[in-house]
């Protein structure tokens, strides 16, 4: 049985209501929402691809390609905005070249911005290569880039 087999086999057949709770499932165990993923929600719930893909989009914390080899999760919330995230932000998107939710064509680096992650008092607060990264400064960001790129390469 395939992994999305697995999760839709939870859901009851034909139940709109399950989406958001399929899709969720399906993005945990696979990084994304592939396009095969989408044509076998679909044929389950009995939406049309169109609509789910409508749906979906509504909501930033789906992806639709496979996240990068490092995944930043970069904290956007209101403690760590007022220490400074917007300019973190800014450096990590000026230095990757991409948007939230986009993966570098190396495929190297994806990011997203996150809700509080509960280390307020470090922040601006970034998890990525299984760490947290704390109180950093846009300074910070080429120096972390640049090691996270020698973990994406090992993996
Ligand atoms: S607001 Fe960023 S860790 Fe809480």
């Amino acid at each position: 049985m395939s992994k999305i087999d697995d999760i839709l086999s939870r859901y009851r057949e034909g139940s709109h209501e399950n989406l958001i709770p399929i899709l969720q499932d399906v993005q945990e165990a696979e990084g994304y929402l592939s396009e095969s993923a989408i044509i076998s929600i679909g044929s389950f719930l009995r939406m049309s691809t169109t609509k789910i893909y409508g749906l979906a989009t509504f909501y930033d914390r789906f992806r639709f390609i496979p996240s990068g080899k490092v995944h930043l999760r970069i904290c956007n919330g209101t403690t760590c905005f007022i220490n400074g995230s917007a300019a973190v932000v800014t450096a990590i998107r000026e230095t990757l070249g991409i948007e939230p939710g986009q993966t570098t064509r190396d495929g190297r680096f994806s990011y997203e911005l996150t809700a509080c992650q509960g280390g307020c008092n470090e922040g601006p607060v970034v998890w990525a290569g299984e760490k947290y990264h704390t109180h950093l400064h846009p300074d910070d960001i080429p120096e972390m880039i640049s090691k996270l790129k020698a973990l994406a390469d090992l993996k």
